[in-house]
């Protein structure tokens, strides 16, 4: 066995890492733009050669094969006998027709933050953000003015939070409760998977008012119009609804600091005794080195907002604990998301 000195290739530390992620945004742009131009919604309805396939999504002839074939390398496409098709995974998550459809938070991505996050040195110079939110308007003042960019929004965020919202529905001990409610629910993904698997409860949405309809929309498809109710309001003028439970899912990284002391009392007032707050974000863990993803999340809240932060799961203990909880606890849900409860 020879042992590397620094001068024989063995010593040289690698450069793929630095190099793939510094130029991921090809990655990531190729992606956004397939789901921009509906290649998985086109390619639903069966696989297609080339000129087929760049006739029906309106693609130059110069780019377009080289587009393709990069879904092909990706992984996001494949390629038989000249015909492209979709992956098992892209014909289900990016098929605009199928209610498994994800590519709502991609298309936010793509019209919102692609552009935002360009800014980025700009908000680690000056601590400001880069988004709408950077003329000093309200963050969703500005994005609900537009019915379209509401909709896509709200949307967008039950593409991603559909795999935390049905964790939280079936593992949080639900049979100990009979009133839950969702705050800051957006189209309600949270709140409609509760109440799907726990036909027992008594559901409410709560958020701002120009919410109702996409919420009320989403509640019927779902066939639950009985029992999970719309409680227009905003948490910072008005008490929350009162319930057994009440959650905030990506809802506390929004705010500052003094923000979120007053969300977590207004929760702990509005939970009887004994009652439960689940709060669920990309926790970062507590030695902060680890989940790559929520220490991100929270630059994205960087570009996205003017004091908004992610957290570990000791921060919002002790904001808890602060507030008068007196049991509290951290549970890994999918992917980066963490909940974390309080019991009053
Ligand atoms: C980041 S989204 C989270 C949505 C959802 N809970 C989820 O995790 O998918 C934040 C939500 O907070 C709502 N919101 C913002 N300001 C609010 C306020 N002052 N009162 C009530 N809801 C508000 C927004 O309308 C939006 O639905």
């Amino acid at each position: 066995m020879t042992t590397a000195t620094a001068n024989t290739p063995e010593a040289v530390p690698g450069l793929d890492h630095i190099m793939q992620t510094g130029l991921a945004f090809w990655a990531s742009k190729v992606l956004l733009s397939a789901v921009e131009t509906e290649v998985f919604t086109e390619l639903a309805k069966g696989p297609e050669d080339l000129p087929t396939l760049t006739g029906r999504l309106g693609l130059h002839p110069r780019g377009a094969r080289d587009f393709l074939d990069s879904l092909v390398a990706l992984g996001f496409l494949v390629r038989e006998d000249g015909n492209y098709s979709n992956t098992p995974s892209t014909g289900l998550y990016l098929d605009k027709h199928k209610p498994s459809y994800v590519g709502g938070l991609l298309e936010m991505a793509n019209h919102r933050l692609y552009r935002f996050w360009g800014g980025l040195t700009t908000a680690l110079r000056t601590g400001l953000a880069q988004s709408e939110a950077a003329q000093g308007n309200d963050t969703f003042a500005t994005l609900y003015a537009d019915p379209a960019r509401l909709k896509e929004f709200l949307r967008a965020m039950t593409g991603v939070s559909r795999g935390a919202n049905t964790s939280i529905a079936a593992r949080f001990p639900w049979a100990k409760y009979k009133t839950a409610a969702d705050v800051g629910t957006a189209q309600g993904d949270l709140i409609v998977q509760v109440a799907l698997a726990n036909p027992h409860l008594s559901c409410i949405g709560f958020d701002l008012a120009e919410v109702a309809a996409v919420f009320e929309d989403y509640v019927e498809s779902n066939g639950l119009s009985a029992r999970v109710k719309f409680h227009g309001g905003s948490f910072f003028t008005d008490p929350l609804p009162k319930a057994d439970v009440i959650m905030m899912g990506h809802i506390l990284h929004d705010w500052n600091l003094d923000e979120k002391r007053m969300l977590v009392r207004k929760a702990y007032d509005a939970v009887p005794e004994g009652g439960a707050f689940v709060v669920y974000d990309s926790i970062i863990d507590d030695d902060r080195s680890k989940n790559a993803f929520g220490l991100m999340m929270s630059l994205n809240m960087l570009i996205e907002t003017p004091g908004g932060f992610d957290y570990t799961g000791a921060d919002c203990i002790g904001w808890m604990k602060e507030a008068g909880f007196r049991e509290t606890r951290v549970e890994h849900l999918v992917g980066p998301d963490s909940m974390v409860v309080g019991i009053k």
